[in-house]
């Protein structure tokens, strides 16, 4: 029996125009973050269980995640984000220039149902700051997202940043009685409520707490999005944590940020998150699930030892933002058929090979991307592969243009043919 020709389910297969686009996203975000400042790095995609287990929380290193034990008898895991390895790295560097802004694009692995916007192996973008414990920080790491998608074409009334804040939350739901160890599973509950029917989340959450009265202010907590709503005020007006959300409500306001917006029901589901949590989302139908997720978390560095080093940051994933772009057609037309080689050079016959070969290198020496016929087929079929693979110019190489070193290269869009000497090549592809 032949072999399947399927990957694994949700394993990310990226033939060329998949790549492409892909590689445009990674250009445009690095580009965004560049300049901010932020720098790349690497981290290993496999990892000790320990390190997820006890960082993100059970649901994601257990349930979701690929986890094995290895030849060595260690239990590992395919990394599903990547915020605990940078924090390792973090701690282990001691000393940096703090704060430390840095960027990464990993490939994560979830053991999730595959399903629109989420697949089993996908490429995250992280952006964090490490060492800066203000609101500041906060506040760049969203001016950063921002740029990314305003870079990329969208408009503010596509996507929205909805930020609320950890210790907010965990104050509204102390003073409304609730025991602080119940807060991780108010958490989790809140976390969920947009992914089922307001009905059946409800009743998911008076069940999950035990009593109408305890799931009241986790009830209301999720539905809530203004800060000045008389309820938030009433219970946790006075707090610090309600002061700060002002504060920051304030400034990104002045930083002109008009997509994000403060909803108290945004908690994020990851354990080590602290303070400000945010995610991106789409304001259509299309695209339910968060696009971007961040937040900050102060404690994460300290659990090496050592030092305590505040974080903030966010992971973008390429597949939903791609979605994102394509839902709006917000991807450049010219991915779907751009091609590396700026010119294919045809061979009209074996008598002329030599010359083509070093003819071709010649070309690449001065900067054009030459696709040299292997084939050996008619020069029409040669001509022909080129016009499918759309590289946009073409020249002969026959008995005359071996004599008299002279070209004539033809624009494949336009038909337009120009004689030119190999010198001016590269001027006339635009290299
Ligand atoms: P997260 O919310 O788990 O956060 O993931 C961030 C983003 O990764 C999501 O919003 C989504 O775009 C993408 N993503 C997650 N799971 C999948 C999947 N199964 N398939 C496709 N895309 C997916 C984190 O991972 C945090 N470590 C982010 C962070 C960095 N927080 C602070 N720094």
């Amino acid at each position: 029996m032949a072999l399947s020709r399927k990957p694994l389910r949700g394993m990310r297969e990226l033939p060329p125009p998949e790549k492409r686009i892909e590689d445009y996203l990674v250009r445009r975000i690095a580009g965004a973050g560049r300049a901010y400042g932020f720098e790349e790095y690497e981290a290993p995609v496999l990892e000790p269980l320990e390190l997820f287990a006890a960082k993100s929380g059970s649901e994601l290193a257990v349930e979701q995640s690929y986890n094995f034990v290895d030849k060595g008898g260690r239990e590992l895991i395919m990394r599903p984000e990547l915020t605990p390895s940078l924090a390792r790295m973090v701690a282990a560097a001691g000393e940096l220039a703090y704060p430390v802004r840095w960027m990464s694009f990993p490939v994560c692995y979830r053991y999730e149902k595959p399903q629109r916007g989420r697949v089993r192996e996908f490429m995250q973008f992280n952006l964090d700051i490490l060492g800066a414990s203000g609101l500041e920080a906060d506040l760049d790491v969203i001016l950063v997202l921002r740029r990314i998608m305003l870079g990329l074409g969208a408009t503010g009334e596509r996507f929205s940043i909805r930020y609320s804040s950890r210790e907010l939350a965990s104050a509204v739901l102390e003073r409304a009685g609730l025991d602080p160890s119940e807060t991780p599973l108010a958490f989790k509950i809140i976390d969920k409520h947009d992914r089922m029917s307001r009905e059946e989340w409800e009743d998911w959450a008076v069940q999950e707490m035990k009593g109408v009265a305890a799931a009241d202010a986790v009830i209301r907590l999720a539905s809530c999005s203004n800060l000045g709503s008389p309820w938030l005020r009433s219970i946790a007006g006075d707090s610090p944590a309600y002061s700060e959300m002002v504060r920051f409500s304030g400034m990104l306001e002045s930083a002109g940020v008009t997509e994000a917006r403060f909803e108290a029901g945004v908690v994020r589901g990851l354990d080590y998150y602290t303070g400000v949590v945010f995610e991106l989302m789409d304001t259509g139908g299309e695209n339910r699930r968060a696009i971007c997720g961040g937040g900050r978390y102060d404690d994460l560095v300290g659990l090496f030892g050592g030092q305590r080093v505040p974080g903030v940051g966010f992971g973008l994933g390429l597949l939903t933002l791609q979605l994102f772009l394509e839902t709006y057609g917000l991807l450049p037309a010219e991915l779907s058929s751009s091609h590396p080689a700026d010119l294919f050079l045809a061979v009209y016959s074996e008598g002329q090979r030599d010359f083509a070969v070093k003819l071709a290198e010649r070309l690449r020496d001065s900067g054009v991307s030459v696709e040299l016929d292997i084939t050996g087929k008619s020069v029409s079929k040669q001509i022909r592969t080129a016009d499918r693979k759309s590289i946009r110019f073409v020249a002969v190489v026959g008995p005359d243009e071996a004599g008299t070193g002279e070209l004539t290269v033809k624009e494949m869009a336009t038909g337009r043919e120009t004689a030119c000497r190999e010198e001016q090549v590269a001027g006339l592809v635009g290299r």
